[in-house]
């Protein structure tokens, strides 16, 4: 019997019934530019139109973000790439409600029907913010602690999470005895647990050693092909950008602004050993090497 089926709490979770993408099939065809790759889109889920947002620091007033626009569709995988100091953490906390833009309008097109306290969306820093002094379970429960379930629905939900983050076993252990791709989990779960619309993820595999940083990678591809999420997710590696998303967003230098997107086609899991996954990221490799404008942009008045 199917897991989540058992569990009264939870909405079964999707049979893996996204439209089923071929395994193996070829990265790109021969001569193919990843460029103008069409894909069909889904409707609208977050619309960024026209974001500004300048900060006061200590050398005056600093452009982070310069006249974004981006749509990001329903279920969409979209990586967000560019150099340090772009605007990418920016745009997250624009996008999650944390700091407001100066001008311009971010819309997300809710799909709830029904009433609840589930979060419309969420943020995974790159170290995981987990509370040390609670255990793997607490850390997941704290969020649910505001909806109204019961004691025994609250860790059916944490504990289906956790499972599906395969940390169910280890459930009653503190934060410090976990390793740093363990953690990540428990904040991946912990996001998951409350449902969230929009998952915004910040560098969150950054931390992480090579192998792990691929394990995680492929976990959470599997993760978002059941749970349909629409997931933004800012990177600095390039190979990580074209793993996991349905569409790679190029910031330029600071102020970040969306230099270039390339829309990958779907097949997965990404082949890396082929000419054209290998191809392609030298093409963002190159565009990214040539952000544009790298001066910090002082605005005065
Ligand atoms: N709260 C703040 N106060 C002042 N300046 C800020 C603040 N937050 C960000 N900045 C500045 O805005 C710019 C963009 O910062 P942001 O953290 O968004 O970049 P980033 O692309 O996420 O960089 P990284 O890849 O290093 O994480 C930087 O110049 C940064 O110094
Ligand atoms: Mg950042």
């Amino acid at each position: 019997m199917n897991e989540a089926r058992a569990l009264p709490c939870l909405e079964p979770l999707p049979d893996l019934d996204r439209e089923e993408e071929p395994t193996g099939a070829p990265f790109f065809l021969p001569g193919e530019s990843p460029r103008v790759h069409n894909r069909p889109k889904s409707r609208p889920k977050l619309e960024i139109r026209n974001v500004v947002k300048t900060f006061a620091s200590t050398k005056g007033l600093i452009r982070a973000l310069s006249n974004i626009n981006l749509t990001v569709h329903e279920g969409e995988f979209a990586c967000v790439l560019g150099p340090s100091g772009c605007g990418k953490s920016t745009l997250l906390h624009l996008i999650a409600g944390l700091e407001l833009p100066d001008h311009g309008e971010i819309r997300l097109y809710s799909s709830r029907t029904k009433k609840g306290n589930n979060a419309e969306k969420l943020i995974i820093f790159q170290e995981a913010a987990l509370f040390p002094w609670l255990t793997v379970l607490e850390n997941v429960l704290f969020g649910l602690r505001l909806q109204r379930l019961g004691a025994k629905e609250s860790k059916e939900r944490a504990m289906h999470f956790l499972a599906l983050v395969k940390l169910e076993n280890f459930a009653n252990c503190f934060i410090h005895e976990l390793s740093g791709g363990m953690k990540q989990r428990v904040a991946l779960a912990r996001a998951l647990v409350l449902d969230p619309e929009l998952l915004l993820m910040d560098e969150p595999f950054a931390a992480l050693d090579f192998q792990t940083r691929e394990k995680l990678q492929s976990e959470l591809e599997e993760l978002w092909k059941r749970t349909k999420k629409t997931i933004i997710f800012v990177t600095h590696n390039v190979e990580e950008a074209i793993t996991l998303g349905d569409r790679v967003i190029l910031f330029s230098g600071q102020p970040g602004t969306v230099k270039q997107e390339y829309t990958l086609p779907p097949g997965r899991p990404r082949q890396k050993e082929s000419p054209f996954f290998a191809e392609l990221a030298v093409e963002i490799k190159r565009d990214f090497q040539n952000p544009g404008r790298e001066l910090v942009e002082q605005v005065t008045g």
